[in-house]
């Protein structure tokens, strides 16, 4: 399919009238729909504005991480928000992020993801894609200038189409038995991400995500550099930080900026 027939099928899948359904570029092939979201941004273009890949050559995840991408087998998908706002007020941004995007999936093929924290959607015991939020902070006034949600979703993906390390941990919807419409599922992510960032949906999306969130109650890993530390994971409070507890009864907040986490026995 070429990319205007996509993004036809984009904008006839939302409400009519949408103010953002004449700000999607579909692209075939890029390296990363972030970076070029983000020289976009930097030209000055508005809230609301998406680019979706059918391919990624340079997929990003948290942590340099990369983001498995092969062409039409997944969505790829970068939205551009200007919020008004210190960066203070946007620490739960990815979590808000997370709840959407998993909202996004039940509402195109009626399974809804759990989470890992911070930023992975899971079925089972296994990613089925991740987001990656990017903040660019105004020097002088240090509001912020530009947040950006990229969103990867794995769709149509057999077991062969995963890296040989990922394979084990990794699902598509094909693979739990979904057959979606990457189309539909764009623009539901741009439905659901459309008011993330309204003071007055923080308490609900909050909520959302600690009861959707497979981390809590769990005995966790806690990677930090090349440290390795042991606790359990007992609640997400409302910036998005870790509530852990040390074997010896104290607590700590960690940040996803400082930690990442792995289940003890495995990947969740
Ligand atoms: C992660 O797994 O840590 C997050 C993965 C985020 C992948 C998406 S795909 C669209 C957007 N462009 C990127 O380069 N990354 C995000």
């Amino acid at each position: 399919m070429t990319s205007t027939e996509f993004s036809r099928q984009v904008i006839a899948h939302l409400p009519p009238r949408h103010p953002w359904a004449d700000r999607i570029t579909v692209l075939d092939t890029v390296d990363s729909t972030n970076t070029c979201l983000k020289s976009m941004a930097q030209q000055g273009a508005p809230e609301g504005t998406v680019v979706i890949a059918h391919r990624q050559t340079g997929g990003r995840g948290r942590l340099g991480r990369q983001f498995s991408s092969p062409a039409g087998l997944g969505l790829y998908f970068s939205l551009l928000l200007r919020p008004q706002c210190p960066p203070q007020q946007l620490m739960h941004l990815t979590c808000a992020a997370a709840v959407a995007a998993s909202d996004a999936v039940c509402q195109v093929c009626g399974l809804t993801p759990d989470i890992k924290w911070i930023n992975d959607l899971v079925v089972g015991k296994r990613k089925l894609g991740g987001i990656l939020t990017e903040l660019s902070i105004h020097p002088d006034s240090r509001q912020v200038d530009y947040g950006m949600i990229g969103i990867g979703i794995n769709c149509h993906q057999s077991a062969a189409d995963f890296p040989e390390d990922i394979r084990p941990i990794a699902t598509s919807l094909h693979l739990e038995g979904q057959s979606v419409d990457r189309a539909a599922l764009a623009a539901a992510l741009m439905e659901r991400c459309q008011d993330l960032y309204a003071p007055a949906r923080k308490d609900p999306l909050m909520e959302s995500y600690r009861s959707r969130c497979v981390t809590l109650g769990q005995p966790v890993c806690l990677h930090r550099g090349t440290e390795m530390i042991y606790a359990q994971a007992l609640d997400v409070d409302m910036d998005g930080a870790l509530v852990v507890e040390y074997p010896d009864g104290s607590r700590q907040t960690v940040t996803s900026g400082e930690v990442s986490v792995r289940g003890m026995y495995g990947y969740l």
